[in-house]
């Protein structure tokens, strides 16, 4: 099903006015086919893995597990189906893929070219999310539009033009004050990196802690220069999108 863009347009006016758990639940009575959550296992994903469970939400819930985690993501996952009693969906990278690219490349190439760091992203990270994002109809994610000057362009709907689907960020609005508040309340389960000068935490290679006054993903390939973003969230119709993609990043 393809949504015209009065139609998305139509559903950003409409989710404006509800909570983040009126929200889940009237996207799925709104939509029949399959919705699904890729969750990171970081403190905004936590708030929403956190409202899907307590809701008892027919919305798949799946991680990437890229196989370069730090140590805490993978307490925080356990914990978590734990906590809920749930299943978290985990998905790897094609074996044949991964193995070809870190015998011929290195362990390490990510931080030898972007291109080797692209090639890595696409193998560990966008080739296993395609596989999860097939047949699903919605696809919710943690996403927050303070969290860069790339996503502060972002709606809560879009229509992913490249996956052919609509994505959702419920907690676009969202400050970081406001997430830490809702894990704190709620007692949500979370990385212990994020006390650690890590708001953002991807794969342990791509990813340091933070000083103050940097910004939240300055720590995200901090050695590139361009772009802080893997890849993950570029079929969407963002007009900062359209910018990077002219400039060929
Ligand atoms: S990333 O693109 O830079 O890695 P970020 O860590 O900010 O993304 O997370 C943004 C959203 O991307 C998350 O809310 C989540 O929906 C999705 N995401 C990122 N990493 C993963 C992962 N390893 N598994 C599943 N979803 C992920
Ligand atoms: Fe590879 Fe780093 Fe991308 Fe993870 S974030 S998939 S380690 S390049």
């Amino acid at each position: 099903m393809t949504l015209t863009s009065l139609e998305i347009k139509a559903l950003n006016e409409e989710f404006a006015h509800y909570d983040l758990v009126e929200a889940l639940k009237a996207l799925r009575q709104r939509f029949r086919r399959k919705i699904a959550f890729s969750t990171s296992l970081g403190l905004e994903d936590q708030v929403i893995t956190d409202a899907i469970f307590r809701q008892n939400l027919d919305i798949e819930v799946f991680t990437l597990d890229t196989g370069r985690q730090f140590p805490e993501n993978y307490t925080t996952l356990d914990a978590t189906t734990k906590r809920y009693g749930k299943t978290i969906r985990v998905l790897y990278p094609n074996t044949e893929a991964i193995e070809q690219y870190v015998s011929t490349k290195g362990i390490n190439a990510l931080y030898e070219s972007v291109a080797n760091r692209k090639e890595c992203c696409a193998i560990r990270k966008i080739e296993p999310l395609n596989r999860a994002l097939q047949g699903v109809e919605v696809w919710i994610t943690g996403l927050r539009a303070a969290q860069s000057a790339y996503r502060s362009d972002m709606q809560l709907f879009e229509w992913d033009q490249a996956r052919h689907l609509l994505k959702f960020n419920p907690l676009l609005h969202w400050s970081s004050t406001e997430v830490r508040h809702y894990i704190a309340d709620h007692a949500v389960p979370y990385n212990a990196l994020h006390d650690q000068g890590f708001p953002s935490i991807g794969c342990q290679p791509c990813t340091r802690a933070i000083v103050e006054g940097e910004d939240e993903r300055a720590g995200r390939w901090w050695w590139e220069t361009a772009n802080q973003e893997c890849g993950l969230h570029d079929g969407t119709n963002a007009p900062a999108f359209k910018t990077i993609n002219r400039l060929g990043l």
